[in-house]
């Protein structure tokens, strides 16, 4: 499948997941071979772990950054690694808002000030402070800048994490953004454009730039940016124009229908919205979805997700799969799958997270 300037060899993604084995920011030689097994494995495209665009941003140092010029060759080696073994990789561009470890029951090392659009990280939640004008700037800038340093180290792009009720996303929720200035609703989506126009300026053509979308947030799964299609369509339209060239619809499960009276889901919908190319993703050959209200960590292989799968790309519902814990277990998913042995892939477990293999 063809992205821009980008070809890619099949339509397996590796999902981003945090896996938090970063040496104070800079990504290790285990990394590196984590990856790179991965693209062993026959993966097509790698999105990496949330990483940092700027210290505000910052989860905490154990999670990579793309600021600071000691980062530069570390990523380039293990942007190579990855190459070498015929996969793409891009980066997923993280700035965390009105979050931090500490919202999750951990100490925040790194002791900045949060800042978010309005001081809310959900609805009478608040947490750090309103952007000023000049921190907003700040912050397009920073993005911009972590394009740059990623377009150095080799990446074939980067994607805008632009979901999960992080920055970007408390932008785009009116619940999280109460601004009245040009940033604020209904015009929501003005801070996302203009993320995207400084990393197009940033990179020039041809640097593949994902964005990355979800109704749902980390502290709220029931939450919605889009009501309908119509909203949903003021949403794409815009950072279609910006320069987007690939949305990453990220739901829990891939299949489920987005609005009612309709099967399709959001991949679906993006992608029949804005004419780009849409990734699903979401339990994908898992019995049990991320973040599953049940707690469980444990999810077993779901083999008929597949035919599934095939249905919907069949169908024009999207153009390519993210795989996440199923692709911890099972670094070599892609293969497994070409050669039809769905059925003996390795069921996920929580306890996998504890190391990087
Ligand atoms: C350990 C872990 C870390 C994650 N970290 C990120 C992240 O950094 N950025 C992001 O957009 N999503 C993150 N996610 C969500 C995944 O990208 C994916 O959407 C989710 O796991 C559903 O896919 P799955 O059911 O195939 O695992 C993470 C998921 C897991 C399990």
């Amino acid at each position: 499948m063809r992205l821009g300037s980008l070809a890619l060899r099949n339509r397996v993604a590796m999902a981003p997941m945090t896996r938090e084995m970063a040496a104070d920011g800079v990504p290790t030689a285990d990394m590196a071979r984590y990856y790179a097994r991965r693209a062993a494995g026959g993966t097509g495209l790698i999105i990496t772990e949330g990483v940092a665009v700027d210290r505000a941003g910052h989860f905490g140092a154990s999670v990579p950054r793309l600021y600071g010029d000691d980062v530069l060759p570390a990523w380039t080696r293990l942007v190579a690694d990855v190459h070498a073994h015929g996969a793409a990789i891009i980066a997923q561009l993280w700035h965390v808002g009105a979050f931090s470890p500490s919202m999750v029951g951990m100490t925040d090392s790194l002791e900045v000030e949060r800042l978010s659009p309005s001081g809310l990280a959900a609805p009478g939640r608040p947490f750090g402070s309103a952007m000023l004008p000049a921190d907003i700037d700040g912050a397009i800038q920073a993005f911009a800048a972590a394009a740059a340093l990623a377009q150095a180290a080799g990446f074939d792009g980067v994607e805008i994490h632009g979901a999960h009720g992080y920055l970007v996303d408390q932008f785009l929720w009116q619940e999280t953004n109460r601004r009245s200035d040009a940033y604020g609703h209904p015009h929501g989506i003005r801070f996302a454009v203009e993320l995207v126009r400084a990393i197009r300026q940033a990179t020039g053509p041809g640097f593949a730039i994902g964005f990355r979308l979800s109704q749902w947030k980390q502290l709220d799964y029931a939450a919605r940016i889009a009501a309908d299609p119509r909203e949903l369509s003021a949403l794409v339209e815009p950072l279609v124009d910006a320069g987007v060239d690939l949305f990453h619809c990220s739901t829990r499960r891939f299949w489920e229908p987005e609005f009612a009276g309709d099967e399709r889901p959001l991949s679906a919908w993006v992608r029949s919205l804005s004419g780009r190319p849409t990734i699903a993703v979401g339990s994908v050959t898992l019995d049990v979805d991320f973040k599953s209200p049940s707690g469980k960590r444990h999810a077993g292989t779901q083999a008929d997700h597949i035919d599934w799968l095939e249905d919907g790309l069949a169908r024009g519902w999207f153009d390519l799969v993210a795989v996440g814990r199923a692709m911890i277990a099972n670094p070599d998913w892609a293969h497994r799958i070409a050669c039809g042995e769905a059925n003996g892939l390795r069921a996920f477990d929580g306890a996998m997270l504890k190391q990087l293999d």
